[in-house]
């Protein structure tokens, strides 16, 4: 590589932007895309063929390639005393229409302004993919745009590349890319970029995509140094993000930040093993559908059409909420399930006169009146929250509207509800779940249902070794002061451990 850098020169160079993957690193990543019992690969930026002499001698594996620089891959062939048949000499932007098994690259990195076929790559972008690139992106970005259009179902896709991206404005579409359509796997920065490229002024990392399988989270790998690919697979990430928080427009670097903590992974499962939160009831018009006591006498409407609902988070000021509670501050849905009777059909023509079948979500159903059919959810989650969640225990029959997102156990759920309660309310639990949280401005988080759907909680082997009795005492701390004991609190502190 010396030679070549001696012969060609540095001006050509950086002209082509050619920089040269470390052989360990050029390794992980063929084994990394030929892991799924592939024997194709496709490298779109050749140069000395990193990738190719990374598995040298596997004679089952076909691997092609472009490259634009001619000399770069005469001087290959005269060093290895091979012909380069199987690399076309072309530019990679400016060849379009072929889709490949698998993609292993590492792109050159330039600024698109310095390209000299910058106006065509930009029509031939959009007359193909229908992307329209930014002025301000950079070659290599480019370079994955194209590949991801060009992957085959089930492929992977392996890039190293700089991880600017990942915040920049340019960076937004890369983004949106990579993750619309879940196969964006795992991205790994590495702290020791000046020892994979020495030149490198910015982080650099490898992006890992797998058409094969959909991922809810990404996982967010930081290395420090290139040793530690020889076992990826047993390394931990320092944070998985759920994809629906994953935000193209915002900056992802920060989600390689250390956390203070890490989790026993042996001991989590997602809270989606257990059941599932959902959304609460959307009336379209609270002004309309819920209703105080008052009301409902006054309307003289019935209790079929009058069901117990929780509109407002206020409304409930315990951990776990009992019929007496709600008894303290009742409010009503109105819900008609089938013919209306005299009362709830007079009730309707009011509606219709004031103007709420015209509402946005009213106007959409049929008939406008009748909100989703529901049951209660035993446990609540207040979707807003400022200083630390709400999570309640729900022992009455009121349905929650769209303050609370409502949790519906499976079988396995059912049996470790009050587990879940626990857990969800103890400290260990609210740092576990604040990392699927979205933030909203200042200290304002808002949770998604699926972000906690995805959250960690503790597997049912671990929940196996609180006693019941146990359980049912940190329920009542809960009601009774709104706090669980120290030695409940101590019983899921192990699930955290250092750094
Ligand atoms: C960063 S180097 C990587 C070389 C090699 N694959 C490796 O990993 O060591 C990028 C290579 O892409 C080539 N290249 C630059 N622009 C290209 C283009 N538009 N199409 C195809 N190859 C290009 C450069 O000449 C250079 O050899």
């Amino acid at each position: 590589m010396s030679d070549y850098i001696q012969a060609a020169g540095e001006k050509h160079q950086k002209q082509f932007g050619q920089f040269f993957t470390p052989p360990a690193v050029a390794e992980f990543m063929m084994r990394w895309v030929l892991d799924a019992k592939a024997n194709a690969v496709f490298d779109p930026a050749f140069g000395l063929g990193a990738f190719r002499t990374a598995i040298a001698g596997r004679a089952d594996v076909q691997f092609t390639g472009c490259e634009v620089d001619p000399t770069i891959v005469e001087f290959w062939e005269q060093h290895t005393g091979k012909r380069a048949d199987f690399i076309a000499i072309e530019d990679y932007l400016l060849s379009w229409g072929s889709q490949h098994a698998n993609i292993v690259c590492n792109p050159p990195y330039m600024r698109f302004q310095k390209f000299l076929n910058r106006n065509v790559v930009i029509r031939e972008f959009e007359k193909n993919i229908g992307i329209k690139l930014s002025g301000y992106t950079n070659i290599a970005s480019a370079f994955l745009l194209k590949s991801l259009s060009e992957l085959s179902e089930r492929g992977r896709l392996a890039y190293i590349m700089p991880l600017e991206f990942l915040n920049a404005g340019y960076g937004t579409l890369v983004k949106q890319k990579l993750i619309e359509s879940g196969h964006l796997c795992s991205i790994i920065s590495f702290d020791c970029e000046q020892d994979i490229f020495p030149d490198a002024t910015t982080s650099v990392g490898i992006i890992l995509c797998d058409k094969a399988v959909y991922h809810t989270d990404v996982q967010f790998f930081r290395l420090q140094s290139i040793d530690e690919l020889a076992a990826f697979e047993r390394l931990q990430p320092v944070a998985e993000v759920p994809r629906s928080a994953l935000e193209p427009p915002a900056k992802w670097l920060p989600h390689f930040r250390e956390t203070a903590f890490s989790v026993d992974r042996q001991k989590m499962t997602t809270l989606a093993h257990f059941g599932r939160f959902s959304r609460g009831i959307a009336t379209g018009a609270n002004a309309f559908f819920v209703l105080s006591p008052a009301s409902v006498a006054a309307r003289r409407l019935g209790p079929a059409e009058c069901v117990p609902c929780i509109a407002k988070s206020v409304q409930v000021k315990t951990a776990v909420f009992r019929d007496a509670d709600f008894a303290e501050n009742p409010a009503f849905l109105f819900s008609v399930a089938g013919n209306p009777a005299q009362a709830a059909a007079d009730y309707i023509r009011f509606g219709e006169s004031a103007g709420y079948h015209e509402r946005f979500l009213t106007k959409n159903r049929t008939p406008w009146y009748k909100t989703e059919t529901r049951i209660s959810s035993p446990l609540l989650f207040g979707v807003f929250s400022r200083n630390g969640y709400k999570v309640v225990l729900n022992k009455t029959k009121a349905l929650n509207l769209t303050c609370y997102h409502g949790f519906q156990p499976n079988l396995l759920g059912a049996a470790y509800l009050e587990h879940l309660f626990v857990y969800l309310s103890s400290q260990t639990g609210r740092q576990i779940i604040a990392r699927s949280v979205r933030q909203y401005g200042r200290a304002l988080d808002k949770f998604e249902p699926n972000d906690l759907n995805n959250a960690l909680v503790p597997t049912a082997t671990f929940f196996d070794t609180i006693a019941a009795e146990q359980v049912a005492a940190a329920v009542r701390s809960l009601a009774e002061n709104g706090a669980l004991p120290e030695w409940m609190e101590a019983v899921f502190a192990p699930l955290q451990c250092e750094g």
